[in-house]
């Protein structure tokens, strides 16, 4: 009877492990996501050419846009790990430790607005930020402009990627460049992107069960589009708030850009695309596990304790959105001059 019994449990619970209806589950989710793009997609107001891309490149790369000369881009959104700094929160000038965890510049170009709090439009208003930041690179503008214009290749780089201007070295110009690299660094042809361009085997069962999950529960509420979100701003905490362990209470997050009383502790639900690669997760950074940071969000925006399974299943599908990472050419920079303002350590 025992046995019999332990039997039917078994297989009631392996009932969810029935195969998957892949043209239901195709037509819902080409409905609801679209596949990283294979082309640089167009942005306003910065025509993407090679020059602008491989003169960005260097900038990624350079750390002498960081006072000390010891910070680049890439210092924080490693391009080797997952276009981030897999750090709680990033750590920057003299070795500060900032308010906020890093998010990885690969496909940041599909976001709607940039930060956490959505408070760069674009990428080109988002790389004047870090530079400028005391905790990150704590440089200014005429100072990076001056470090450029001492180095004769950078002249010429910047005078082949913004033709016909008088005066290309511009701290808006780098910014352009800088916006005109980081559109490159898309991530295609993930499992997850396969299957929406039609290729059921692609995905594993669980990756699949796991969709289905992850849209039946709700998820896709947030988390959609062709980033897997990124595209819109959610109280941290719908249902239920976090303990303060992972929502700090001192970062109140959009409300310090529309100071909206109803933006407080709201947060861009961000992109899941490579999230595998990504962790420790939340803005706090607090969270290293993905499949805590799964059940976290189960409890925080659904009001819904998610089963192991439920978790596990989610977990597998988010590990199907790694993609493919573009090969990037390490640049060799310009030699400093006598001219080139000296590191202030
Ligand atoms: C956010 C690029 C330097 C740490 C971002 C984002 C981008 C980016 C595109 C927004 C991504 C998104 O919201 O999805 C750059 C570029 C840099 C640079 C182009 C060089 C000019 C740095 C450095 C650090 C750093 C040196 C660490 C010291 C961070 C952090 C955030 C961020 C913590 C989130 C901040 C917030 O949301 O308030 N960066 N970054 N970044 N970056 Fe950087
Ligand atoms: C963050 C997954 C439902 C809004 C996250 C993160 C993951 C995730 C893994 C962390 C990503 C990272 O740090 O890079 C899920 C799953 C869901 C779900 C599996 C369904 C069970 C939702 C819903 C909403 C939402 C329904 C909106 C109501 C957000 C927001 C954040 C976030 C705002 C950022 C929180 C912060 O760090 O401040 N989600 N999510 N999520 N999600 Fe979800």
């Amino acid at each position: 009877g025992l046995l019999l019994a332990a039997g039917t449990l078994f297989l009631a619970g392996g009932a969810s492990a029935q195969t998957i209806d892949d043209s239901a589950l195709l037509e819902q989710a080409t409905a609801l996501f679209s596949p990283i793009p294979h082309m640089i997609p167009k942005i306003n107001d910065n025509a993407v050419t090679k020059e602008k891309i491989e003169l960005g490149r260097m900038l990624f790369f350079d750390p002498r846009l960081s006072s000390s000369h010891l910070l680049s881009c890439n210092t924080c959104h490693n391009l080797a790990m997952g276009g981030d700094d897999n750090l709680e929160t990033s750590i920057g000038h003299g070795w500060q430790a900032g308010p906020r965890n890093a998010p990885t510049v690969y496909n940041a170009v599909l976001n709607v607005a940039q930060f956490w709090d959505g408070r760069a439009e674009d990428l080109k208003t988002q790389a004047k930020g870090p530079i400028q930041a005391g905790v990150e690179m704590n440089s200014r503008p005429d100072v990076v402009v001056a470090t450029l214009k001492s180095m004769p290749e950078y002249v010429a780089h910047f005078d082949r990627a913004f033709p016909n201007e008088d005066d290309a070295v511009t701290f808006d110009n780098l910014a352009r460049a800088i916006e005109a690299f980081e559109a490159t660094l898309l991530t295609p042809a993930s499992p997850f992107d396969q299957y929406l361009e039609g290729n059921t085997n692609a995905m594993t069962e669980p990756q699949k069960r796991g969709l289905k999950t992850f849209i039946d529960t709700g998820c896709i509420a947030c988390h959609s589009g062709v980033n897997v979100g990124g595209q819109s701003y959610h109280p941290f905490g719908v249902v239920e708030q976090p303990g303060s362990d992972i929502l700090p209470p001192d970062d109140k997050g959009r409300f310090s850009v529309t100071e909206t009383a109803t933006d407080q502790y709201v947060f861009r639900a961000p992109a899941l695309r490579n999230v595998a690669r990504t962790a420790p997760y939340f803005h706090s950074g607090r969270v290293w596990d993905l499949k805590q940071a799964v059940a976290v969000m189960g409890v925080s925006q659904l009001g819904e304790e998610l089963n192991a399974q439920q978790v596990d299943d989610i977990v597998a599908f988010l590990t199907a959105l790694n993609g493919e990472i573009p090969e990037t050419v390490v640049p060799q920079l310009p030699a400093s001059t006598a001219d080139t303002p000296r590191p202030m350590p």
